[in-house]
C-alpha cells in the first residue's frame, strides 16, 4: 500500500492544490510513483461531456500513471459552493465509503498517494460528514496548508486543535505565501511555528506563475 497523506488548509484559496501538486513533484523526484486524487471538487465545467475542475485537472496531470478522471476526481459539482450545497442541488449525497474504495484502488498502485481535502477542515460533505471525517475514514495523516495572510495565525491554531481533537495524525504544515508583500510575514511565520509542535514542511514563496518544480526543492521534510 502507498503512503497516503491527507492535504487540508486554512481556508479556500490559500494554496492546497499548488501545494499538493509540489509534493508530488517532491517525491517524484526521488523516484517514486506518486498519484494524487480531489476527491471532491465544487466549481467544475463541461468538457468531453464530463464536469471536470481545474484543480482536479493539474492534479490529474501531475501523475506518475495515467488514470481516467474520475479515478482522480470522483465528485465534481459545476457550482462552486459548499461541497453539501453543490451535491444537493445536483441531486448526489457524497458517500465518503466510496471515496474510501476510490483511495484504495489508487494505493495499490502507486508509491505516494496525495489526497487534497475540500476547503478547510470543517467544510460540511453532506448532512452528517465533514472534511474531518473524511481524513478521519481515510486514515490518513495530514498535512495543513496555512495561506499566510492577515489572519492566518488564528485560523491555523483552530485548524491544528480541531485535527487534534478529530483524533487525526498531523505529518506537517505548509507555510503558503499567497500574498505578495505580506507586512511582518516571516513573524507570522514563527508565531506559528512556535505555537504548533507539528513541523514545519516547507515555506512556500510567493510566485506569479506556478512553478511545482521550484516548490518542490522548497520541501525540506
Ligand atoms: N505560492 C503562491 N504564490 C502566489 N500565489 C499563490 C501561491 N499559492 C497559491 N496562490 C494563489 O492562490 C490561488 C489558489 O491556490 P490553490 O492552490 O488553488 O488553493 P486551494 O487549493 O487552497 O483552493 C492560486 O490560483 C494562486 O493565484
Ligand atoms: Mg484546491
Amino acid at each position: 500500500m502507498a503512503q497516503g497523506f491527507f492535504i487540508t488548509g486554512t481556508d479556500t484559496g490559500i494554496g492546497k492544490t499548488w501545494s499538493t501538486l509540489a509534493l508530488m513533484q517532491y517525491y517524484q523526484n526521488q523516484g517514486k510513483t506518486v498519484l494524487g486524487m480531489k476527491p471532491i471538487a465544487s466549481g467544475c465545467e463541461w468538457q468531453e461531456g464530463q464536469l471536470k475542475n481545474e484543480d482536479a485537472l493539474l492534479i490529474h496531470e501531475q501523475a506518475s500513471i495515467e488514470l481516467p478522471y474520475q479515478a482522480v476526481n470522483p465528485y465534481a459539482f459545476e457550482l462552486a459552493v459548499s461541497p453539501h450545497i453543490a451535491a444537493a442541488e445536483s441531486g448526489v449525497e457524497i458517500e465518503l465509503a466510496h471515496i474510501v474504495d476510490q483511495y484504495r484502488n489508487l494505493a495499490k498502485m502507486a508509491d505516494v498517494v496525495l489526497v487534497e481535502g475540500v476547503g478547510g477542515w470543517l467544510v460540511p460533505l453532506n448532512e452528517f460528514d465533514v472534511v474531518a471525517d473524511l481524513a478521519k475514514q481515510l486514515a490518513l495523516p495530514v498535512i495543513v496548508v496555512v495561506g499566510v495572510r492577515l489572519g492566518c495565525i488564528n485560523q491555523a491554531k483552530l485548524t491544528f486543535d480541531a485535527i487534534e481533537q478529530a483524533g487525526c495524525k498531523c505529518y506537517g504544515w505548509i507555510a503558503s505565501c499567497v500574498e505578495k508583500d505580506m507586512q511582518k510575514l516571516d513573524e507570522n511565520i514563527a508565531t506559528i511555528s512556535k505555537a504548533t509542535p507539528v513541523p514545519l514542511l516547507a515555506i512556500f514563496p510567493f510566485l506569479e506563475t506556478m512553478d511545482q518544480k521550484m516548490l518542490a526543492k522548497k520541501i525540506t521534510k
